[in-house]
């Protein structure tokens, strides 16, 4: 039987499966089930600054209007300590000390000064790592990328100072050269990259004429980035790479880790079958590498990178040139010719 156990930025999993953050990464019990499917690890779902700030701005004015009008009742409030960053940071160390898979906590902020904060806080959680969420969605016509880049890597330079458990960037996939950004990274010490993010985007509905803002579920075909850039990476930077977004069945898995991932991390396919994805992904997983006679996964892992094939055509293919045979096979494909 194949053995699955893999290492990502030096934390041993037993299989390459993270559980990715999201809405019920923080639940308990759903992890429990996650944890018993044979995930083998999970990140907590995101403390995000501007949650915390929203609060804290809800409460600033639940009080001022309880003062206003009933002075004797503000005492009834819950107290400020159950919000903040505190409390979501007790609800991690809670969430860590009955959890037997490693757990990744994963952190957005939006000062620097909190950047930091947190991420110490987080650190004295117990956690086994921390995955930094660097999404940042544009919405000012005047600041420029390098500036945006600048201020990423200065904020992970410092953080890294003061952390010393390992820490992951989760990187958006819209840089104008991601590789650039992942040597820049590495530099400043990241000891690993998930790659990519997804972000949320407006949709509309033509009927009632509205903003759908619905969480898209993914396909396998949004993994080709990941595939592209992982396999472009690997070797060529010492961290490790774990996949991400439209990591869906198991070979989608087993061509991350043929292009070098150490790791993958999940989150649609458990929503879409949360009882069985996690096993179905892993016997898969093993019954290929059975086939293949690979014993484990450093046996193929980084097969097909880059710095290990022959003809890196591929990997390098981004224009549509010379696509006439492409073209027609989709002709083909799509109209039963
Ligand atoms: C309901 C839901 C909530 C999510 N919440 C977070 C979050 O808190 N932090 C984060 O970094 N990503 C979050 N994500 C994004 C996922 O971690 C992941 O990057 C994305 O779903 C792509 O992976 P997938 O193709 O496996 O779904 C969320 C995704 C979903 C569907």
């Amino acid at each position: 039987m194949a053995n699955l156990k893999t290492n990502y930025m030096g934390i041993e999993l037993k299989n390459p499966i993270i559980m990715g953050a999201n809405a019920l990464s923080g639940d308990l019990d759903f992890v429990k089930e996650q944890e018993k499917n044979g995930i083998a690890a999970v990140v907590y779902k995101t403390i995000f600054e501007q949650d915390v700030q929203l609060e804290n701005l809800e409460i600033d004015v639940n009080l001022e209007e309880y003062e206003e009008r009933h002075a004797e009742m503000t005492s009834i409030l819950p107290k400020i300590d159950d919000f903040g960053p505190e409390s979501r940071i007790l609800k991690l160390k809670e969430f860590k000390k009955n959890i037997s898979i490693p757990v990744i906590a994963s952190l957005n902020a939006i000062n620097k000064s909190s950047w930091i904060e947190y991420a110490k806080q987080i650190e004295k959680t117990g956690v086994d790592a921390i995955e930094i969420n660097l999404f940042y969605s544009p919405e000012s016509f005047e600041k420029t990328s390098s500036e945006i880049e600048e201020e990423q890597i200065d904020i992970m330079r410092e953080l890294k100072k003061v952390i010393e458990i390992p820490v992951s960037v989760k990187l958006s996939p819209y840089y104008t050269n991601c590789l650039n950004m992942i040597k820049r990274f590495e530099e400043v010490g990241i000891d690993g990259f998930l790659l990519f993010n997804k972000f949320i985007e407006p949709e509309i509905n033509i009927e009632d004429k509205s903003f759908k803002n619905k969480l898209n579920i993914s396909g396998s075909s949004e993994n080709r980035h990941s595939l592209k850039f992982i396999g472009t990476s690997y070797k060529n930077i010492k961290a490790d790479f774990c996949a991400g977004t439209g990591v869906i069945t198991s070979e989608d898995i087993i061509k991350m880790i043929l292009v070098g991932a150490s790791a993958v991390q999940v989150v649609s396919s458990i929503y879409k079958d949360n009882k069985n994805a996690v096993r179905k992904l892993l016997n898969g997983l093993s019954e290929w590498m059975d086939k293949n006679n690979y014993k484990s996964i450093e046996d193929f892992q980084g097969k097909l990178a880059k710095c290990n094939i022959e003809n890196p055509y591929s990997y390098n293919l981004a224009q549509y040139l010379d696509n006439s045979k492409n073209s027609t096979h989709i002709l083909e494909e799509h109209n039963n010719i």
